[in-house]
């Protein structure tokens, strides 16, 4: 398991994730959300939420950060900061916490939102007794 990020590194953290919500392509909802993710090598990949005219193919900002990161050869997410338009702070969807359980089981999630409101959690008390990689070993 590695470091818990420093404060530092939490505050750019959350400033990108903050940024990369005006990125955001959502003229269904008009949410703009933006994720920002600090992976196993330490880069940080940021996603938004793109959305569709099928709307079901909507796609998060987290797991739209998720699949970036991987797509660059990332296979450990360490953290993740979460932006939403809101007052409240709100923590990611069911779909988006199992696929950040493939890579970031003992990861850090973040929420930040327009109010001074903020969630700080582990994967795991987000999503406890996941279903992940461990559980398909044996057929591997
Ligand atoms: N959305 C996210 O991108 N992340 C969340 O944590 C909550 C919801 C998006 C999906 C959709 O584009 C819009 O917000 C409204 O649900």
């Amino acid at each position: 398991m590695s470091a818990t990020p420093t404060a530092a590194v939490i505050r750019r953290l959350e400033k990108t994730a903050r940024a990369a919500a005006q990125k955001s392509y959502s003229p269904y909802s008009r949410f703009r959300v933006g994720a920002a993710i600090l992976a196993g090598s330490g880069r940080i990949y940021t996603g938004t939420n793109v959305e569709n005219a099928s709307f079901g193919l909507c796609n998060c900002a987290e797991r739209t950060a998720i699949f970036t990161a991987a797509t660059q050869g990332e296979r450990v997410v360490r953290a993740i900061a979460v932006y939403t338009p809101t007052q409240t702070a709100t923590s990611p969807c069911g779909a988006c916490r199992q696929v950040l359980n493939e890579f970031g089981p003992d990861a850090l999630v973040i929420s930040i939102c327009d109010g001074q409101d903020r969630i700080e959690a582990t994967l795991a008390q987000l999503l406890p007794a996941a279903f992940g990689p461990k559980n398909l070993k044996p057929r591997c």
